[in-house]
């Protein structure tokens, strides 16, 4: 598998796009809420949204889009709505599957699907062999992930694999055990809805990524809304712990800088 540049143990080349974009989709329940809606309600409406971004993602040239859909800790939610997310997500990986591989994008899922049952995990592996050798972008959709269930099976698969180094593994072997490890790390990292918070998305991956909050519910997260995240993104100076007067000496002062000044 090729690796990815490291932003600790190597420094990054910045682009203009962001190569991927990681989000938290928040504020379904809360969109449906100020509507008088049920909550499913912002569920679906949350799942078409996901197709905008999806188009505007590869329209744009990102080339890694990343979404959490369910997180190891959304199985505390009433069961009633547990299942239907369930169910939503079956029918947009019947729903969707063919249109994204007629979109030259390739599809994975992150996270521990086993119990979510056989259907689904049916459904993932069927999209996931349809889109493999797409290339327009790699959307992965993260379910049942925990950052930290991912780095405790990279852990356990490096011990199992590697025994003969008695645990003296190396950051490069860790991210290679990642359930991402096909994608480079997030360079920039949004969560809708609201909240600051990381709720244990890629812990280990966003060490360096720019992060983006928007009051903005996912529901109502458009293009145009995609497009200020891209654009606050380029206003900022990746320094990756440089300083500035480095960043100016190397030339990798961001554009967007400039151009405000
Ligand atoms: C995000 O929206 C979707 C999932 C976590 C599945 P929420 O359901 O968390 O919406 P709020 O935060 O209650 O508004
Ligand atoms: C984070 O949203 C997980 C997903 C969007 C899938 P939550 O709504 O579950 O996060 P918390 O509970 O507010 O931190
Ligand atoms: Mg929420």
């Amino acid at each position: 598998m090729p690796s990815f540049p490291s932003s600790t143990l190597d420094i990054p080349q910045v682009k203009a796009v962001p190569c991927h974009i990681a989000i938290i989709m928040d504020g379904n329940g809360r969109w449906a809420k100020q509507r008088m809606l049920p909550r499913a309600a912002g569920h679906k409406r949350g799942v078409e949204i996901v197709r905008e971004a999806v188009k505007a993602c590869v329209a744009r040239g990102v080339e890694y889009l990343t979404l959490f859909a369910f997180s190891s800790e959304n199985w505390r939610r009433p069961a009633d709505e547990v299942s239907m997310l369930k169910q939503l997500f079956i029918m947009a990986l019947e729903r969707e599957a063919e249109k994204l591989h007629r979109n030259g994008v390739r599809l994975r899922v992150v996270g521990d699907i086993a119990p979510f049952g056989n259907k689904i995990t049916e459904l993932v592996g069927r999209a996931e062999r349809l889109t493999r050798d797409n290339k327009s972008m790699t959307l992965t959709i993260a379910a049942n992930y925990g950052g930290r269930w991912d780095l405790l099976q990279a852990m356990k698969k490096l011990i199992e694999t590697k025994p003969e180094q008695k645990g003296a593994f190396t950051e490069e072997q860790l991210a290679d055990c990642l359930s991402m490890a096909y994608a480079p790390e997030p360079d920039l990292f949004i969560r809708t809805g609201g909240e600051q918070r990381i709720s244990n998305f890629l812990l280990w991956q966003l060490a360096y990524s720019e992060f983006y909050f928007t009051d903005t519910l996912w529901p109502d997260f458009n293009a145009a809304a995609l497009d200020q995240a891209i654009e606050s993104f380029q206003r900022r100076e990746r320094r990756f712990g440089r300083t500035s007067e480095q960043l100016e000496i190397a030339g990798e002062a961001p554009p967007a800088k400039t151009e405000l000044a």
